[in-house]
């Protein structure tokens, strides 16, 4: 019997980039409910919606995603907002679906959490070794209590719930509003429209200089249902594709695949975010046999053209 048959399954930001691809890998596996509310269904920040969802769900196992996400830029005007918001959905939620005695809860949380300078490649046994780059602290934290109340749920209450760190993801369907977006698709939506406009230069922010790791979207929603069926531990797990790449050679990969033959200028008065990040992939391959199938090349071929297809319906 499949692990998924005939569970009611809720997952919460089941709506967004990431939500809606696991949902719909978890289409056809079986289950009697896979449940996907939005935050105008249900407001997670309230507690009288929270409790609400779950009564109205009843779910057997819970992917909690739901979040306020952005790059270096909303990191660094929203701290709040990012900080209060995903603290307290993640602390209802964890208290909720304890109190619904849910029969397993995974939390995604991310790799922000880190401290700002941890050894390469980052493994999970040194998570608690500093405090986080500045320009993400606040969103890292807040997710990393998470972690904190889910152990401290596990040793009380015996409860099944398991955390897992994803890097920085990318792919079809991701937010391409230079307001708010990561710099996967900052870069391309740029470079596409500097390529349109025969533009001759680009302005990018920072050195260049710092990394960054990524993995394909569909390989972080196979990872998650991976995690979700086979791990069961307090322990946070890294989920990444261990390709690190600086942001200065990436833009290259963008610009050229996009077909943009100008200079890239780099604002160096903006911050870089985390000096590398780079991740240990170990764990999640001998835990639960997660290794990432789609390279950054494909992967980024195939973000461009999505992007290129859909833009005309994108702010
Ligand atoms: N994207 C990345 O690079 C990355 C990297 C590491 C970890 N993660 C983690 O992966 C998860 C998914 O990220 P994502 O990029 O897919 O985010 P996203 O596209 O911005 O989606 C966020 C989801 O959260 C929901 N949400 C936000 N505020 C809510 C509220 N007050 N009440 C109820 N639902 C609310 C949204 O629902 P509505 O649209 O209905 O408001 C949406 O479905 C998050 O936990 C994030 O921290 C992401």
């Amino acid at each position: 019997m499949n692990y998924w048959h005939n569970k009611r399954i809720l997952v919460t930001g089941g709506t967004g980039f990431l939500g809606s691809v696991l949902v719909s890998k978890l289409a056809g596996q079986g289950a009697s409910a896979v449940i996907t509310p939005g935050s105008n269904q249900y407001d997670l920040r309230e507690s009288e919606d929270v409790e609400r969802m779950f009564k109205e769900s009843r779910p057997d196992l819970v992917f909690h995603l739901a979040a306020v996400v952005g790059g270096i830029g909303a990191n660094r005007s929203n701290p709040g907002k990012l900080f209060y918001d995903n603290a307290i959905m993640g602390i209802q939620v964890i208290e909720h679906a304890r109190r619904a005695c849910v029969g397993k809860t995974l939390i995604v949380g991310t790799i922000c959490s880190y401290p700002k300078y941890t050894s390469i490649p980052f493994r999970e046994s040194e998570f608690w070794d500093g405090y986080p780059e500045e320009t993400n602290a606040a969103y890292g934290l807040a997710k990393k209590m998470l972690l904190v109340q889910a152990q401290a749920y596990r040793q009380q209450y015996g409860m099944d719930i398991i955390n897992v760190l994803p890097v920085n993801l990318y792919g079809p369907g991701d937010n391409f509003d230079l307001e708010s977006s990561h710099v996967i698709p900052a870069l391309i939506r740029k470079y596409v429209e500097a390529r349109d406009s025969s533009a001759s230069e680009v302005t990018l922010w920072g050195t260049g200089k710092a990394t960054r790791e990524f993995l394909y979207v569909d390989d972080a929603a196979e990872a998650i249902l991976l995690a979700m069926g086979k791990y069961d531990s307090p322990d946070p797990v890294n989920l990444g594709s261990g390709e690190e790449v600086s942001i200065r050679d990436l833009s290259l990969m963008i610009g050229n695949a996009v077909g943009f033959s100008g200079h890239s200028l780099w604002d160096t008065s903006k911050p870089d975010g985390q000096p590398r990040r780079n991740l240990d992939t170990t764990k999640a391959r001998e835990e639960f046999g997660f290794v990432s199938s789609v390279s950054l090349s494909v992967g980024l071929d195939r973000t461009i053209e999505w992007y290129i297809d859909n833009r005309h319906a994108i702010k």
